[in-house]
């Protein structure tokens, strides 16, 4: 198949296109690089001894992205490109409507235009707000509680919209619970902007010497230890995930939705101890207060990818842990 890829150069981006190319699929990329660094593009060609074409252009720009589909026949599309921060979506709330809702829009006016009916969306557990209860299936209540997990469960409403008006239209809704680690080469990893926000690139960041301990945000949850509770996956079985569904889901007309996750749950002191012992260092830490928003437990469903798709995460803790070390290590300064 021939895929295209928006926001290819990013994180999950990056692993995604791996394992499209690995297993033999043609992909174009398409990224403004406002988050991410052409060198992961470089080192997915490396890794998988594969060529494919790069266009530098925002998902903003029609006529660009006209230019890209003129240029190509896609068969489906992956669409990663968007901003990601949910603090920053409080303080720059415009910012991500447009970019992500805007940019959507946009990309789905010049498919339609181009006669391409299947998409492959990054929606987020996100969606489900802080869960009534735990394992989340994907027919839970959906909410949103900040403008970042807005955008997502606003364009999973439009994207069904979009399908029910052209019933060709196959449109798969991705939720991702919690990505972490790296490609197993250590090639491509996470390399976030600035001071992270995520727990794993924190303790990677305090592993690798760049900061000093991590903020353990609450301990009087009700959870074994007191901490947050979250499912982490390994980004090259997300990225499988991906692969599976743009397999299986192309040319099924409907709209499929899919929790991506492994089922279990690990704490915050856990991942902390986990990630000290692939590292073979203690990582220094501190009980600090709650995080505003923050769900004590989420832990996903992941029986219909199971069931529909034939995927599930093979990945354990350890090697989420051992690949993100082996990356941070590698690239203590991540692509710069
Ligand atoms: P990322 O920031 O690493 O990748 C996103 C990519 O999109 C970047 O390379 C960025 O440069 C590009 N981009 C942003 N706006 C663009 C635009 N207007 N035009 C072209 N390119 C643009 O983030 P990621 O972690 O790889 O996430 C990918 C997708 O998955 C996002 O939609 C994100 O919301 C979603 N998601 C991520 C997580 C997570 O924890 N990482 C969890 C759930 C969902
Ligand atoms: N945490 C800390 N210290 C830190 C960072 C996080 O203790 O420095 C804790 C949080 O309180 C939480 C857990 O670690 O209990 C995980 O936090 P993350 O920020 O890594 O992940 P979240 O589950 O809060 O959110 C992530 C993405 C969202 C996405 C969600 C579900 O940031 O965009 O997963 O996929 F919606």
């Amino acid at each position: 198949m021939k895929i295209l890829v928006t926001g290819g150069a990013g994180y999950i981006g990056s692993h995604t296109c791996v394992e499209l190319l690995n297993a033999g699929h043609d992909i174009v990329m398409v990224d403004n690089l406002s988050n991410s660094s052409e060198k992961s593009i470089d080192r997915v060609k490396e890794i998988t001894r594969k060529d494919f074409e790069f266009y530098k252009c925002d998902i903003l720009d029609y006529d660009g992205l006209t230019k890209v589909f003129d240029e190509n026949k896609f068969d489906s599309v992956i669409h990663f490109a968007g901003f990601k921060a949910v603090g920053e979506s409080c303080e720059k709330p415009i910012e991500y409507y447009h970019n992500n809702m805007t940019g959507t829009f946009i990309l789905l006016r010049v498919m339609k235009e181009h006669g391409v009916k299947n998409i492959v969306f990054s929606s987020s557990a996100t969606v489900y707000g802080i869960p009534e209860s735990v394992p989340i299936k994907e027919d839970a209540p959906l909410f949103a509680i900040n403008p970042y997990g807005s955008t997502k469960l606003m364009l999973e409403r439009a994207l069904s919209d979009v399908q029910s008006a052209d019933k060709e239209m196959s449109v798969v809704l991705l939720r991702y619970f919690n990505p972490i680690g790296a490609h197993e080469s250590g090639m491509i990893g996470e390399d976030p902007n600035g001071i992270p926000n995520n727990l794993l690139p924190y303790v990677a960041q305090v592993a690798v010497g760049r900061l000093p301990k991590v903020n353990v945000f609450g301990n009087n949850y009700p959870t074994p230890d007191g901490t947050g509770v979250r499912d982490y996956i390994h980004i090259t079985d997300l990225a499988l995930g991906h692969l599976k569904a743009v397999e299986k889901k192309t040319g099924v007309s409907g709209v499929h939705i899919y929790n991506l996750g492994t089922g279990q749950g690990y704490s915050v002191l856990e991942i902390i101890k986990a990630f000290g012992k692939a590292a073979g260092k203690e990582i220094p830490y501190e009980i600090a207060p709650n995080r505003p928003g923050d769900a004590a437990i989420c832990y996903a469903d992941a029986t219909k990818a199971k069931e529909e798709l034939g995927w599930r995460a093979e990945r354990g803790i350890e090697k989420m842990c051992a690949d993100a070390w082996n990356w941070q290590s590698k690239n203590p300064d991540g692509y710069r």
